[in-house]
Parts: structure tokens; C-alpha cells; sequence
């Protein structure tokens, strides 16, 4: 028998159960990166081989892609699928406006790519990702390695203009040696605790010649599903403006490794 989930673990769950009720049949979907994503291709997969759920997913990372596979997904690339019906991802952190900063998980690039190639984004997350203003969660900011130090510093003096707290940017490392995305570029993280005006930071941050993309999502998501600690989830949509409350119990055969412990 495995232990309970932890507080975090069934906020995390209980976003993901909820989320996953938005599927339907001969959806197109995109599938996010992270820990609260991996829940949600775990459940998915579920509803596949249990209720014979038809879908196709887009990956948003080769850890994904795997995983989706692995739980007998279908998994199509995004020039493939053209367009997609939903994306579901996790988040580093949102505000009222539903604007979140992503990609703690390196994958921002393609999340960005994916959420922005689908008629919605629902963002699951547990509450301590929730903020009035962003900024304190390092905003990432995906770099090709051609000149990165150059390109680095080009940040910083943008940074300079912009209406931020910090200004400290850090390479993202991966023990002694960069991170490197799934893309092959890196990732600089930017310290700011506070992003005074996100859309501006955004556009300022994308005309920086080496710089791919950051992980700012502005406007883009327009659901979040919201998981506590005790399978309490709340769903906020931005357009109707609608606010429901629901609570998941997890169960053991939830766990796919409830048998290997
Ligand atoms: C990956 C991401 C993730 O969605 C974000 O980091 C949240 O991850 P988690 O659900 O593990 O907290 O943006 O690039």
C-alpha cells in the first residue's frame, strides 16, 4: 500500500482530476510540462484505456511526450495537429488577470507555443502559485548559447527602463554545466520580485536579438483551476466570470505506482 498524498501533492491532483473533466472526445490537446501536468497526462491516460477517451495529444516536452506515451496517449506533433481544441499546463505563478509566469520547468518555448495554438489554456495549479502581482517566482528567459553572455547583458540594461524591483539575471545551471532546453538554447532567470507591467516587459524582452522567448504568459489563459491541500479545487474563467467549487478524494488505484512500494 503507498503513503497518502501529501497536502501538495492532492492540491496538485485534485487540479488535475478537474481539469481533465474538460476533455472530450476527438479533442486536439496540448499537454503541459511539470509536476501538476504529469498528474493531468496520468489521469488523461486513465480516461483512455478506461473509457476509451479518443484523442491526440501535442507534447510540450520530450519528459512529456514520454510520459503521454507511456499511458497509451496518442501523440501527434503540433504541425500535425495544426490547431488545437485546449491546453492544460502548470504554472510558476498567475495574477488576477490570469497572467502567469512559466517555464521553472524549462520548457517554456514550446508551452508558449502550444497554449498559444489553442482556442483555451486552462492553467491547473495549487494555491501557493497564486499572487497579486508578478515577479517573485525568477522569470525565465530562453536564450540560443550564441553570445548568451552578450545577450545577458543586453537584459540587464533592458531591465534598467522597465518597472521591476530586481534586476539580477542568473544562467540557469544544471550542476556545473548550463541548462539546456529541449530546444538546445538556455535559460536566463531573471530576479525582478516585482513586474510592474507584464505585457511591456514581455514585448521589451522579445526584441533582444538571442533571446527566444520568456516565460511571461499575457493573456493567453483565460481558465484556472485552483487545488488545496484537502482535494478542494476552485475553477475561475476569466471570460464569464464564473467561480465553482469542487473537492476529488484521491484513490490508491489513482496511483499507477501504488503496487511497486
Ligand atoms: C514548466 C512549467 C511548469 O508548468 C511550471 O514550472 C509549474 O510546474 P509544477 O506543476 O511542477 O509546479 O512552466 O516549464
Amino acid at each position: 500500500m503507498s503513503d497518502p498524498l501529501s497536502p501538495i501533492e492532492t492540491a496538485k491532483f485534485a487540479a488535475a482530476k478537474k481539469a481533465v473533466d474538460y476533455v472530450e472526445n476527438g479533442m486536439k490537446l496540448g499537454l503541459g510540462t511539470g509536476s501538476t501536468a504529469a498528474w493531468m497526462v496520468r489521469l488523461l491516460g486513465e480516461r483512455v484505456r478506461e473509457q476509451g477517451l479518443d484523442i491526440v495529444g501535442v507534447p510540450t516536452s520530450t519528459r512529456t511526450a514520454e510520459q503521454a506515451r507511456n499511458e497509451g496517449i496518442k501523440i501527434v506533433s503540433l504541425d500535425e495537429a495544426k490547431w488545437l481544441d485546449l491546453t492544460i499546463d502548470g504554472a510558476d505563478e498567475f495574477d488576477p488577470d490570469l497572467n502567469l509566469i512559466k517555464g521553472g520547468g524549462g520548457a517554456l518555448l514550446q508551452e508558449k507555443i502550444v497554449a498559444t495554438a489553442s482556442d483555451q489554456m486552462i492553467v491547473i495549479t495549487d494555491v501557493s502559485k497564486q499572487v497579486d502581482t508578478l515577479g517573485h517566482f525568477p522569470l525565465p528567459v530562453e536564450v540560443i548559447p550564441f553570445g548568451w553572455q552578450t545577450t545577458k547583458s543586453l537584459v540587464e540594461e533592458t531591465l534598467v527602463s522597465m518597472d521591476v524591483m530586481g534586476r539580477k539575471a542568473t544562467l540557469r545551471m544544471s550542476g556545473d554545466a548550463p541548462y539546456v532546453t529541449d530546444q538546445g538554447n538556455y535559460i536566463i532567470d531573471l530576479h525582478l520580485e516585482r513586474i510592474g507591467n507584464a505585457p511591456q516587459l514581455a514585448l521589451a524582452l522579445n526584441q533582444i536579438p538571442g533571446v527566444v522567448e520568456n516565460g511571461l504568459f499575457i493573456d493567453i489563459c483565460s481558465t484556472v483551476i485552483i487545488g488545496y491541500g484537502d482535494g478542494i479545487v476552485t475553477t475561475k474563467d476569466l471570460l464569464s466570470g464564473d467561480e465553482t467549487i469542487d473537492q476529488f478524494a484521491y484513490e490508491e488505484e489513482e496511483n499507477i505506482f501504488a503496487d511497486l512500494g
